[in-house]
């Protein structure tokens, strides 16, 4: 690959970002920075929406001007990226004049050459996604997305999209890699089964006119989505500066979340092909963040605040977990309990530990310097070791390439596994005691190296704490930032250079106080099912109010009577990352002996309780019917600590 130009969705300015969008941003910076790290010039955009409805409207409620309504909230857009250590190369306003002059030029040219005409509308137009409907397209009233729509007639001008339609589908069909995944893919194939109207590109400006004026008719302004998807190329300098726009286009990839699918899989590759230009190389669809059982979105009012996230949590922390927790492609569940288990697990049990007690014990017996291996004494435990990390590169590479980063992600942290694993079979703790210098060296040495590797994998993800890890193991500024080739060489770690314990990298996050900031902040308006049927049913809870029940399975380890107390069993219980001890009033259905083994079901972010002296960390569950009580076991082979939904 000569070069790498990626592009994020211009965002709307109406409302502050949330967890969604800054999903976007981060991914793109993520795999900006794996480019990088190849060694691949990158060129890297985002940047923000200003014109159309939605923000016309929010600058009226706020009342401001529409200008002052964009500049007022660029600043939160710019801010948390900077914040999230986003490194974008440019950032592009839709009201600055290098992309409204390019877009009048573009609509004039397009006017001229028949592309563009004058006609009597009559649609279906839903305000909220700015865009018209046919009445085939209308589903029960409203728009496919569930969104009201209201009739509108009126006279405007069209882009003439019918006459690009075989092309595009000989296009798609040509081109596996265009748009990604395959099944959005089909999706767009069968949306141009269906013959393809003409698209109105102009809003009268009686009705709106903040946007961009029509250079051949004053009383319209542009489409807001024929002004927007031009930024791609107005920004890199379309008309303007031929031999930029020449090294950047066609873009390697537009990265948008599904929502936005036909705009950029329809809209924008005829205009692309009307204006004599090549479409993007690939436009791939991520799936949406969920909470409480619907998208994340500022309508549905179940938000989460990424500035809010990374204060609390630190920016890598945040950005590791939504890069390891969501397939791409498929939709993810986002939650604060599986943020602090994904952290706690990954994180500071496998990667922070490994880090912590590799770097104490060369601070502690190597005098604080990268110890020089011994050749002789590496054998075939070394060998394993050098194997599963050099797999590591070669599937984070692999998986890079097919978009499937999660994956990538587990490959890396599987390494940090087999390094956790290595050290406890050779115990340099041991070795140290026994004066085994030399093989202590090898054996640090080489634990040292797997960190070197894995840190450099890893810092796409989590520059900052990356970073900070590869300097406390000794190397030099010009390699904080990673290169491949340094990656998959083994021994880049020279003998004898300082190397200290970092402070530490990622602190345990405490769980139950987790999820109990989580209840208690709660969310402003119940969202998703509960919301669009109404008013919940009286006696019925929301999706939202379930999903705060954190049911997870636990493995008996102990059970014992409690004294004084006939009914209550004392139970310590195995929940994968810890032990926790539970009090529950079974003692009438089952003796202690019959529990041990079982893996049970446990509500496990409910506030602790004293019961008779003892401590309760959990709730167990169980049915019960007249006298007879039966605890819920589960059948088949799941560890504990596996989520129960
Ligand atoms: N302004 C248009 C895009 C124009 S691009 C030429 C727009 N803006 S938006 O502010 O609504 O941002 C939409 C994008 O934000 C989505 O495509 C997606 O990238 C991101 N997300 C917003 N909510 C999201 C989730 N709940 N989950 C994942 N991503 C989401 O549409």
């Amino acid at each position: 690959m000569d070069r790498f130009y990626i592009t994020t969705p211009i965002y709307y300015v109406n409302d502050k970002p949330h967890i969604g969008h800054a999903y976007t941003t981060i991914l793109a910076d993520v795999l900006a920075r794996y480019h990088r790290l190849l060694g691949v010039p990158v060129h890297f955009l985002t940047g923000t929406d200003e014109h159309g409805q939605k923000v016309w409207e929010a600058a009226r409620k706020a009342g401001v001007s529409p200008q002052e309504q964009c500049d007022r909230m660029v600043v939160r857009f710019q801010r948390l990226w900077e914040r999230l250590g986003i490194t974008h190369d440019d950032f592009i306003r839709t009201t600055e004049p290098r992309h409204t002059e390019v877009v009048q030029e573009i609509l004039a040219d397009l006017h001229e050459r028949g592309e563009i005409y004058r006609d009597e509308y009559e649609g279906w137009y839903s305000v909220s996604e700015e865009r018209f409907y046919t009445e085939k397209e209308l589903v029960d009233g409203r728009s496919p997305e569930g969104k009201p729509v209201e009739k509108i007639r009126e006279s405007n001008w069209f882009f003439r999209m019918s006459r690009h339609q075989q092309w595009l589908v000989d296009w798609i069909e040509s081109h596996p890699e265009f748009i990604q995944p395959e099944q959005r893919r089909n999706e767009t194939l069968g949306f141009l089964r269906q013959p393809l109207g003409d698209l109105c590109i102009s809003r009268p400006k009686a009705r709106m006119p903040w946007g961009i004026e029509l250079p051949f008719d004053r009383d319209y302004v542009c489409y807001v989505w024929f002004d927007a998807l031009v930024n791609y190329i107005s920004a890199i300098g379309y008309r303007r500066d031929e031999e930029t726009f020449r090294r950047w286009w066609p873009a390697d990839m537009h990265l948008i979340g599904k929502d936005i699918l036909t705009t950029h899989t329809v809209y924008w590759p005829t205009m692309l092909h009307a204006m004599g230009l090549e479409p993007p190389r690939t436009i791939f669809a991520h799936g949406w963040w969920l909470s409480g059982g619907a998208k994340m979105s500022k309508s549905e009012g179940n938000v989460t605040d990424p500035m809010e996230m990374a204060d609390r949590h630190g920016v890598d922390a945040l950005r590791y977990y939504l890069m390891a927790d969501m397939t791409l492609g498929q939709d993810a569940v986002f939650t604060e309990e599986a943020f602090a288990l994904r952290y706690n697990a990954d994180l500071a049990n496998d990667l922070g530990n490994l880090a912590s007690r590799v770097l104490r014990l060369v601070e502690r017996h190597c005098d604080g310097r990268v110890p020089a291996p011994d050749d002789a004494g590496s054998g075939a435990a070394e060998a394993a070791l050098r194997e599963a990390v050099a797999g590591a590169v070669v599937e984070m590479e692999q998986r890079l390439q097919a978009m499937q980063l999660d994956r990538g992600l587990a490959a890396v942290i599987g390494a940090v596994r087999e390094t956790n694993r290595y050290v406890d079979q050779c115990a340099p703790w041991s070795l140290a005691r026994s004066g085994e210098t030399a093989r202590l060296g090898t054996v640090l040495y080489h634990a040292l190296e797997a960190l070197r590797i894995v840190s450099g994998l890893l810092h796409p993800v989590m520059p900052g704490r990356m970073a900070e890890l590869r300097r406390a193991l000794g190397l030099a500024e010009d390699e904080v930032e990673p290169h491949l080739d340094r990656l998959r060489t083994w021994g880049g770690l020279e003998a004898g250079r300082p190397a200290a314990a970092p402070p530490s990298l990622f602190p345990r996050i405490d769980r139950r106080r987790t999820a109990a900031a989580g209840a208690a902040r709660g969310t402003a308006k119940p969202a998703g099912a509960a919301k669009k049927g109404g008013k919940p049913a009286a006696g019925t809870i929301s999706f939202r109010d379930f999903s705060r029940f954190v049911l997870r399975t636990a493995r008996v380890l102990e059970a014992a009577r409690v004294e004084g107390a006939d009914r209550l069993l004392r139970l310590v219980v195995d929940l994968g990352d810890e032990r926790r001890q539970l009090v529950a009033g079974i003692a009438a259905a089952y003796a202690p002996e019959d529990l041990v083994g079982r893996t049970i079901v446990v509500v496990a972010n409910l506030e602790p309780a004293t019961i008779r002296g003892v401590r309760s960390e959990g709730m167990l569950l169980a049915a019960q019917h007249g006298d007879t009580l039966s605890v819920i076991t589960v059948a088949g082979d799941v560890p504990p600590g596996t989520p129960v939904s």
